[in-house]
């Protein structure tokens, strides 16, 4: 199945396109939202499309001189983009997680539905996969993954079977461990696929996935203009809370909700006053339809805010 882009419309209309404005597509994945950018940009406009995945761009690259198309992380985005476009930024686009064209193909390892090995990379460059990480990662660590990345309340159970027979060269494919979760967690318990949780836990973990999203944020707000637009699409409760928190701590609404303050307190505000402020601009649900046609869409939240 395509990945099919998850609240297209609304976050590009949020961004506010002008037509010879510069763009970050943060997470270009199949170009999805990057192509609905580009449609709204005159000759002059252009695009930074941004993906740790190498394999992603070249199969979903689209050959146009106003896309500028970076393999990095996110969180790099201070240094891969040329200095003379820092502050200068009309808009920043994040649609968090992983597209259907990784989830879709076993060989990446992300999906408890195909078999395939325990990889789970999204940069292939990177050394470490899920096996890897399963295999050297002590109990107790692994418990606390599960708990803390995928709230999982077997997580002490799982963690312990999962050592037990990995240990025992038992364990090395995304089969393997479906069914190892299947066999522990009750009947009664199962609201979704058993395997969701821990699945999630382990790759947000062995991606760094919320140290990254943390880091790019800040980046963001040093690299948007005046007047530029954030929005960022999370799917779970983890990415979200990272978000909210974040606009609330550069906003103003945040700053006059939080008295009395402290003389420290003071201080910090007019650090935080003279140097970045955004505005809440909107928090926006996929509608019905939406999620209809597209049950990915169901957890997403679209945040949106504007550098002032
Ligand atoms: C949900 S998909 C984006 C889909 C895209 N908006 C579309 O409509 O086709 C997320 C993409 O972001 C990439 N990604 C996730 N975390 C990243 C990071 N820290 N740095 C760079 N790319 C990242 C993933 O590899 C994936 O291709």
């Amino acid at each position: 199945m395509n990945h099919i882009p998850v609240l297209l419309k609304e976050s590009i209309k949020n961004l506010n396109i002008k037509n010879n404005g510069t763009y970050i597509d943060a997470t270009y994945g199949c170009g999805g939202h990057t192509k609905l950018i580009l449609s709204k940009l005159n000759n002059d406009g252009r695009i930074f499309a941004i993906d740790c995945d190498n394999q992603t761009i070249i199969m979903n690259k689209i050959i146009d001189k106003r896309i500028f198309y970076i393999n990095e992380k996110f969180s790099n985005l201070e240094y891969i983009i040329n200095k003379k476009f820092i502050g200068k930024i009309d808009g920043i686009l994040f649609d968090l997680g992983i597209s259907s064209f990784q989830l879709n193909n076993p060989l990446r390892g992300f999906s408890f539905m195909n078999n395939g090995p325990l990889d789970m990379r999204m940069n292939q460059n990177s050394k470490l996969t899920a096996y890897d990480l399963l295999k050297i990662t002590s109990e107790i660590k692994l418990s606390c993954i599960l708990k803390k990345y995928g709230e999982e309340k077997f997580h002490k159970k799982i963690a312990f079977n999962i050592k037990k027979y990995i240990l025992n060269n038992k364990l090395s494919s995304t089969q393997d461990l479906s069914n190892l979760i299947c066999s522990i967690i009750p009947k009664k318990n199962r609201f979704k696929h058993p395997a969701t949780r821990s699945f999630q836990a382990i790759r947000i973990f062995l991606n760094k996935e919320l140290d990254e999203l943390k880091t790019a944020l800040h980046v963001s707000l040093k690299l948007l203009k005046k007047g530029g637009i954030l929005c960022v699409i999370s799917f779970h409760s983890l990415e979200d809370r990272i978000v909210k928190h974040f606009i609330k701590k550069y906003s103003s609404y945040n700053i006059y909700s939080n008295l009395p303050l402290t003389e420290t307190e003071i201080n910090n505000l007019y650090y935080i006053n003279n140097k970045f402020r955004l505005k809440i601009v909107n928090r926006i649900f996929p509608s019905q339809k939406e999620i209809f046609n597209n049950p990915r869409s169901r957890s997403a939240i679209l945040r949106v805010a504007k550098k002032i």
